[in-house]
């Protein structure tokens, strides 16, 4: 076990889960996605005595757009949901591009966006993006429910104007009419933090070019989010300028005194000495300024139904505990095991269960051995709790191809280009592939990248692996 022990419950209700956080006895934390909570659990970082799963609630688990043309995104709603819902990618495509830098499929399945907005990594991509596109919080606890405006939300790294006692509910988008956007980011690799991003917003006031409301906000470039241009700030200074092109307004002649402080002609005082400057990101942004960006209101896509049937007749609160009965579906067979809540998906699975074809390489989330598909999306289940998959189907590389049956088409792919050397993270690229190869249309060639972006092989230099993946999605779709 590599948490410290603590109880687990999955609440059915808001009101539930804002009793468990008001409790003074003990610590209770929320877990979401729980993407960045477990890893910070199983380092021992973090030592709550009670998790809140806020994931059963079907108040928190709305996705959809109000008779106002708003987006509301409930607390439990995943990354990838948003990302995929086409009222998002068309009304708020600068928030799907933002999700779409979030490290890797596997992450953004599990993780949420409230979760990353309430964790708020000052390098994070979410804040970034809230602040662009003016979002409004709706925080709950024990003083009752109220709002908060984005440019009050993000306090400092890690901190929030979310109180302990309190749960942020949902965060609410207003419609974006007519807006150019820009996400973009600087990462060593595809799927990293940001280095440093940028988020911008731009409406043009008429044809003519004048920027009437642009707003730029940074990621990674320090404690927080940061707006760097505000609303109508400085919008006459970019008339006439275009994509990638230089300001219409007429250079200042330099004077001798500005050019004896040149770094040419020798350094700069002291207390006038500036840091190095970041990446120079806005010669890329130039050309992604005016993209056209979402409907007008009257254009606003219909409401997108919650989810309530869907987890109809649940069960009441349960009385926290340290141990749970959960039920599931492993490889397509009924599995009914008492779990101690801070089991891992992948300790269950190899130590429990004695599927050992799922890996454990780095335990962070990163190295992708772990995969497993639940439900049949591609998660880390390093960074699940066994407890979390109450109701779930999970499929592991055992099940593919069981009892001596042929190999699936992918797996033979693997095997034919020779994907693998000693095999290690084999069954994670397995695993993913197999999602893929499962889409009812062919993937794109950048989501293939994408999702193999999220396993890491030190032996075979990839090339190999991708072949494979190419001819298993060739059998599947045809060239
Ligand atoms: C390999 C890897 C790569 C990643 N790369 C990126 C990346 O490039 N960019 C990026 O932004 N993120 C990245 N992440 C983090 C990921 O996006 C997380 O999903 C996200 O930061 C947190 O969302 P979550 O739902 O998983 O929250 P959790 O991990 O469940 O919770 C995070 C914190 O927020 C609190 N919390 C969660 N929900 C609420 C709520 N509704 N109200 C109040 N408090 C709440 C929890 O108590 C906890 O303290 C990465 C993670 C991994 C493992
Ligand atoms: S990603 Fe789970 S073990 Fe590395
Ligand atoms: S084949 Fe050895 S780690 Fe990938």
């Amino acid at each position: 076990m590599k948490p410290a022990p603590f109880d687990y419950i999955a609440p059915r209700r808001v009101a539930d889960v804002l009793a468990l956080l008001a409790d003074e006895e003990r610590e209770a934390k929320i877990v979401a996605g729980g993407q960045s909570l477990i890893p910070m659990l199983s380092m021992r970082l973090a030592r709550p005595e009670v998790l809140v799963d806020i994931t059963r609630v079907p108040e928190l688990d709305r996705l959809g757009v109000d008779a106002a043309g708003a987006l509301h995104i409930g607390a439990a709603v995943r990354q990838s949901a948003v990302a995929d819902d086409p009222a998002v990618r068309d009304g708020w495509p600068l928030l799907a591009a933002a999700i779409g830098h979030i490290g890797h499929p596997q992450i953004r399945h599990r993780g949420t966006v409230c979760g990353s907005l309430a964790h708020h990594d000052p390098a994070a991509e979410l804040p970034a993006a809230a602040l662009a596109l003016d979002a409004r919080f709706v925080v709950d606890g024990p003083r009752g429910p109220r709002t908060v405006a984005a440019e009050d939300f993000f306090v400092a790294t890690f901190q929030t104007a979310v109180e302990p006692d309190e749960l942020l509910t949902e965060v609410v988008l207003g419609p974006q009419p007519g807006r150019g956007w820009a996400f973009e980011e600087l990462t060593r690799r595809h799927g990293d933090f940001a280095t440093v991003g940028v988020a911008v917003l731009l409406e043009r006031a008429d044809t003519s070019g004048t920027v009437r409301d642009a707003r730029v906000v940074f990621c990674g470039a320090g404690p927080r989010a940061r707006t760097a241009a505000r609303r109508g700030a400085g919008a006459d200074r970019h008339r006439g300028r275009r994509a990638g092109g230089r300001r219409g307004r007429p250079r200042r002649p330099r004077s001798p005194r500005t050019r004896r402080r040149h770094p040419r002609h020798g350094p700069l005082p002291a207390r006038r000495r500036r840091p190095p400057p970041r990446p120079r990101l806005h010669h890329r942004l130039g050309a992604l300024l005016m993209t056209p960006s979402s409907p007008t209101p009257a254009e606003a896509p219909a409401p997108v139904p919650g989810t309530d049937a869907r987890r109809a007749g649940t069960p009441p609160l349960s009385e926290p505990s340290g141990w749970h009965e959960v039920r599931l579906t492993v490889n397509g067979g009924p599995v009914i095991a008492e779990v101690e809540s801070r089991l891992l998906l992948s300790d269950f699975l190899r130590d429990r269960l004695g599927l050992t074809g799922t890996h454990v390489g780095c335990e962070h989330g990163v190295c992708g051995a772990c995969t497993v598909l639940m439900d049949g999306s591609p998660v880390r289940s390093c960074l699940t709790l066994a407890v979390q998959c109450e109701g779930r189907a999970l499929r592991t590389v055992e099940g593919l191809a069981p009892d001596d049956a042929p190999l699936t088409p992918v797996q033979r792919a693997f095997h034919e280009c020779h994907g693998m050397q000693c095999g290690f993270c084999t069954p994670g690229f397995v695993m993913t592939t197999t999602a893929l190869a499962e889409s009812a249309e062919r993937p794109a060639e950048p989501e293939v990248a994408d999702a193999l972006s999220g396993h890491l092989c030190r032996c075979t230099g990839y090339r190999n692996i991708r072949r494979a993946v190419c001819q298993a999605l060739d059998e599947r779709f045809g060239k």
